[in-house]
């Protein structure tokens, strides 16, 4: 059985969040149980630079924004087959895929994901040197064009699934665009794409796939409501019966202390000795004082207004007056604003927090390993990979209760005794308290060592398998497959 997976981004070629994660394990996941999974993603430059056996399988002329190229090759590091689309403005993007320097959305991201959707739509119309696939699987609004491009060229022997990964980003352009892009007019009204006077890329996938899936089941249930669905809830509930959720899962290879070769020295549950020498080369890597005993929060995020950075920012000054002992790590890139915010940070309690402003997969690695508490306050969460990293390392999850920390976080409360299961702590509300209340509750906890010891067993044994997911994405596929294909499945 085949699937196409289309995507902005996945690791190892391009990483901006989770979405690159998870988008090469569920192709690794597929794969080992048989299935022919292909990623399809636009071929930037680095993606280009990374990819390994690349050849070009032939052109797409006439792609929104001129001709395309697509160039085959692997997944360095695994046998994922991959399938980069090269056209004039994905060659631009030299860094960030979606923004400029000065963090401005590229202008031409209509055209340049509208060609990855429409070059989807031909490797599904066979028009290619590749094999038509069974399912065409889009993520995020990147791909949302594929399900309502199928059903324009009537192509019917692919099933179309749609993963939100995050409703908060959906592809809204000025309906001008539509003729360009090969949107007919017809589509351009509210039953169709049409949002708040313009087209949503999104909108049109959840609207036209066959399925549409989300990573948690928390989010599946918020996204219904006004507080959480971002103007989408209305057709969201339309489809509900269409809805599903699957939970991500973590690649336990990469985020793994006992055989981690990024972090300062291996550990496990069994020897933790590991992970005190880990907290001492974080603390060093930070300038910060070598304290043992001095309590480590980190946060390491997409410093954005969606991870409550704003809110950090307001809470972390009163935490670090009151605990003169604790020390803070922040490993993270977002808004300019709160970048900065955190480097004043720095200077106010200098020897006290350690800011690098950046996006490194090695200082990831060493905060999730060295830290003793992750701080990872969230407006909404689809899923949040991050906090479940931070516990295979044995480092306690503060989180905000949304989305998926609600199903993946076993809560040890804010006060009283601790339940037995406890894997970190959650917290409700948005306000600098709330998030205080919960850092000093972790504080607390971590001063008493058997309780503290319970809740990082119980971290890292939890189970973030990608197995079952797997699973429910094949039982997924085979339902949306045509006929003949079901049994492949
Ligand atoms: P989101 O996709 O909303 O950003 P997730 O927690 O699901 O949230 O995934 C974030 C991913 O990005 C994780 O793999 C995390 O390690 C990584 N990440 C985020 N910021 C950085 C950074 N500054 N440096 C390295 N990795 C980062
Ligand atoms: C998104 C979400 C995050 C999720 C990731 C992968 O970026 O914000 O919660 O883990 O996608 O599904």
């Amino acid at each position: 059985a085949r699937v196409l997976l289309v995507t902005s981004e996945a690791v190892p070629l391009v990483k901006t969040g989770g979405l690159a994660d998870v988008i090469t394990s569920l192709a690794g996941a597929l794969r080992r149980r048989g299935i022919d999974a292909t990623v399809l993603m636009p071929g930037y430059p680095a993606a280009k630079e990374r990819a390994e056996e690349l050849e070009s399988i032939g052109e797409l002329p006439d792609l929104p924004g001129g001709s395309g190229r697509l160039l085959k090759g692997v997944m360095p590091g695994s046998d994922v087959p991959v399938v980069l689309l090269e056209t004039a403005c994905i060659d631009a993007r030299t860094a960030n895929p979606y923004v400029d320097c000065q963090g401005q959305e590229f202008a031409d991201n209509a055209q340049c994901f509208a060609s990855l959707s429409h070059a989807a739509v031909s490797i599904c119309a066979g028009e290619t040197a590749l094999p038509i696939p069974h399912v065409v699987h889009a993520n995020d609004w990147h791909a949302g064009l594929i399900a309502a491009l199928l059903k324009l060229r009537q192509i019917d022997n692919v099933g179309s699934l749609l993963t939100i990964h995050n409703l908060a980003f959906q592809g809204n352009y000025p309906m001008d665009l539509a003729s360009a892009l090969g949107i007919p007019d017809w589509m351009l009204t509210p039953d169709e794409m049409e949002f708040w006077g313009r087209m949503s890329f999104l909108k049109a996938g959840i609207r036209h796939a066959d399925r549409i899936s989300t990573v948690s089941q928390s989010y599946a249930n918020e996204i219904l409501t006004p507080r959480f669905g971002h103007g989408m809830d209305g057709l969201l509930n339309v489809r509900r019966q269409d809805l599903v959720a699957i939970r991500n899962g973590v690649d336990t290879d990469t985020w793994d202390p006992a055989n981690d070769t990024l972090i300062a020295r291996q550990f496990s549950l069994a020897d933790m000795r590991g992970k005190t020498s880990c907290k001492r080369e974080l603390q060093m890597l930070f300038n910060l004082p070598v304290e043992p005993f001095a309590p480590v929060l980190a946060i390491g995020s997409r410093i954005t207004h969606q991870k409550m950075a704003d809110v950090a920012l307001r809470s972390l000054p009163e935490i670090l007056t009151r605990y003169p002992r604790a020390q803070l790590v922040l490993v993270g890139r977002g808004d300019r604003e709160y970048e900065q915010g955190f480097m004043a940070l720095a200077e106010r309690f200098a020897g006290r927090v350690g800011v690098y402003i950046g996006y490194e997969e090695k200082h990831a690695h060493a905060l999730h390993a060295g830290a003793d508490m992750l701080l990872h306050g969230t407006r909404f969460e689809p899923f949040g990979l991050t906090p479940l990293y931070s516990m295979r390392y044995g480092t306690i999850p503060i989180a905000s209760r949304v989305g998926g920390m609600i199903d993946s976080i076993a809560d040890g409360g804010l006060s009283g005794p601790v339940p037995d299961n406890a894997n970190g702590i959650l917290f409700d509300g948005e306000t600098a308290d709330d998030m205080s209340t919960a850092v000093s509750r972790a504080f607390e906890l971590y001063a008493i060592p058997n309780e503290w010891h319970a809740m990082q067993r119980n971290a890292m044994s939890a189970n973030f398998s990608w197995d079952p997911p797997a699973e429910q994405y094949m039982a997924l596929y085979r339902e949306i497959a045509p006929a003949h294909a079901r049994a492949l499945f």
